[in-house]
C-alpha cells in the first residue's frame, strides 16, 4: 500500500478495506504514515465519515496497535464503565468499588482532565501516595487481591491511538465521531474486559452539547463492542449542570467517599447506581436492575463498598485514612461563600457546567495544555442544584481558594453560571436513553 492512495480513496468518498485500514493504523506507530499523511486521512474522514464497518476494523487495528491485556485467568466477570467527561463527574471512584465489592472484576484505565473537564487520574492523585503509574503486572495482581485498579494508560497500550489524538487535537479533527468511537472503544477493548458500560453526556458541560451527536456516538460505540464481541449498554445522561455538589479534586474526593458512607447526593447516585447496576447485569452479578439496586444498597449499608475503596488506596500506595480523615488530603488556604444577593427569590434555574468548570481552572485547579500542572486543594463545593429555592443569602457555593485573585475571576464565572426563576423550572431525566 501507498499512504496516498488510501487518502485519496477516503477523500472521494471510498470505504476502505481491512487491510488498509490495519495498514495506517500500524502505519502511524511505525512511520510508514508521515504525520503530514495521516492527518490528511483523518481530515478525510472527517469529512467523509466512516462505515460501522470500517469503524469496528478501525477499532480493532488500533486496539492490535499495542498491547491488549489479557485477563482471561482473573477468575470473574472483568466490566468497565467509561464516560465521555464533564465537571463534577467522579462517578468511577464510586462506581469502581462499589462494583468489586457486588463481585465484578473492575479494571479501569483512566484519563486525565484536559480544558473544563476533570480527569479521574487527577483526582485520585490528590490522595497522598496513590500512584496511577503501574506497570500491567501490578495492575493484575491489585485487580486479582482488590477486585479493582484505576490505573492511566499504560505506553505500551494503544500507542495508535497517543498518536492520532494528539495529531488530531491540533488539525480540527477531535469532533469526528468513527474516531472518537475508535478512540474510546480501542482502548477500553485492549483493558481485557468482557464487557463495558459507557456514560455518554451530553450538555453545555459535555464533550457532545448536542442530544442528537451523543445518541449517534452512544450508537456507534456499542455497535462497534458488538462487533468485538462484547456487549456494551450506554446511558445517555445530561451534563447541563455539574454532577454532585462538588468539583474539583480533593473536593470530589471526599463527595465519592460520602457517596460510599451513603450519604450521596441524589443526583450523583442515581447516575452511579444505574451505570453499576447495568455493570452488575452484564457480568452476571445481578439478574436484573432490582436485584442489582439491593446488591448495591448492601453493599454500601455494609460498609463493603468503601471497605474496597480503602483497599484500592492501600494497594495502590494511598493514604486509606483519608477515608476517616479529609484533613489528610491537599487542603485549600481559603473557603469562601458565595452566597444569592439581596432580591433573591424563588428558584436555581441553570447552574451552567461549562461555566464551573471553567471558574475551578481560573482557580488553578484545571489544565489548558496536558503539561500543566494542577493545583488539586482548589474546587467548589455546597453547590447548589437547579430547582433548589433561593433567598438572599442562601449559600450557591463554596470556593476553595489558594490565591485571591484567582478566587475573583471564579467568583464571576460562578455568579454567571447560576440562574434564577420565579416559578420552580421543569427538570428533563437525568438518565434519558438506555442503548444496547
Ligand atoms: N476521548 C477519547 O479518548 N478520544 C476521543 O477521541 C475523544 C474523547
Amino acid at each position: 500500500f501507498f499512504p496516498q492512495d488510501i487518502i485519496i480513496k477516503k477523500r472521494d468518498g471510498g470505504a476502505l478495506t481491512r487491510d488498509e485500514i490495519e495498514f495506517f493504523a500500524k502505519g502511524v506507530v511505525n512511520g510508514a504514515f508521515a504525520d503530514y499523511q495521516a492527518t490528511a486521512l483523518l481530515m478525510a474522514v472527517f469529512w467523509r465519515g466512516m462505515t460501522p464497518q470500517e469503524t469496528a476494523w478501525l477499532t480493532d487495528a488500533m486496539m492490535r496497535s499495542g498491547e491488549v491485556i489479557d485477563l482471561r485467568d482473573l477468575p470473574g466477570a472483568k466490566v468497565d464503565k467509561h464516560s465521555t467527561g464533564g465537571v463534577g463527574d467522579k462517578v468511577s471512584l464510586i462506581l469502581a468499588p462499589l462494583a468489586a465489592a457486588c463481585g465484578l472484576k473492575v479494571p479501569m484505565m483512566s484519563g486525565r482532565g484536559l480544558g473544563h473537564t476533570g480527569g479521574t487520574l487527577d483526582k485520585l492523585e490528590s490522595i497522598p501516595g496513590f500512584k496511577v503509574q503501574l506497570s500491567v503486572p501490578e495492575f493484575r495482581a491489585i485487580l486479582q487481591q482488590v477486585g479493582t485498579a484505576m490505573i492511566g494508560q499504560t505506553p505500551q497500550v494503544v500507542p495508535a491511538d497517543r498518536k492520532l489524538y494528539s495529531l488530531r487535537d491540533v488539525t480540527g479533527t477531535v469532533e469526528c465521531i468513527p474516531l472518537i468511537c475508535a478512540s474510546i472503544m480501542s482502548k477500553k477493548l485492549a483493558e481485557g474486559i468482557d464487557s463495558l458500560v459507557l456514560d455518554v453526556k451530553f450538555g453545555q458541560g459535555a464533550f457532545m452539547k448536542k442530544k442528537a451527536d451523543a445518541l449517534t456516538l452512544a450508537r456507534a460505540m456499542v455497535e462497534t463492542g458488538r462487533a468485538a464481541g462484547k456487549p456494551v449498554r450506554a446511558l445517555l445522561t445530561a451534563m447541563d449542570q455539574p454532577l454532585g455538589r462538588a468539583a474539583g479534586h480533593t473536593t470530589e474526593v471526599i463527595e465519592s467517599i460520602e457517596c460510599l458512607k451513603g450519604r450521596g447526593p441524589a443526583d450523583l447516585m442515581e447516575v452511579t447506581l444505574a451505570l453499576t447496576g447495568h455493570m452488575l447485569i452484564l457480568g452476571g452479578a445481578a439478574k436484573d436492575m432490582a436485584d442489582a439496586q439491593a446488591k448495591m444498597q448492601a453493599a454500601i449499608a455494609s460498609g463493603a463498598a468503601l471497605q474496597k475503596f480503602r483497599e484500592m488506596c492501600t494497594a495502590q500506595g494511598g493514604d486509606a485514612r483519608v477515608v476517616d480523615d479529609y484533613a489528610i488530603l491537599p487542603t485549600a488556604k481559603k473557603q469562601i461563600a458565595l452566597t444569592a444577593p439581596a432580591g433573591t427569590r424563588g428558584f436555581v434555574s441553570a447552574v451552567d457546567a461549562l461555566k464551573c468548570g471553567h471558574a475551578i481552572m481560573a482557580l488553578g485547579g484545571g489544565r489548558a495544555a496536558v503539561t500543566d500542572k494542577i493545583d488539586h486543594a482548589v474546587g467548589l463545593a455546597d453547590l447548589i442544584k437547579i430547582g433548589e429555592p433561593v433567598a438572599p443569602g442562601t449559600r450557591l457555593c463554596t470556593l476553595h481558594v489558594n490565591d485571591d485573585a484567582k478566587a475573583v475571576r471564579a467568583e464571576t464565572l460562578i455568579r454567571e453560571a447560576i440562574e434564577f426563576s420565579s416559578s420552580t423550572p421543569t427538570r428533563e431525566p437525568l438518565i434519558q436513553d438506555l442503548i444496547s
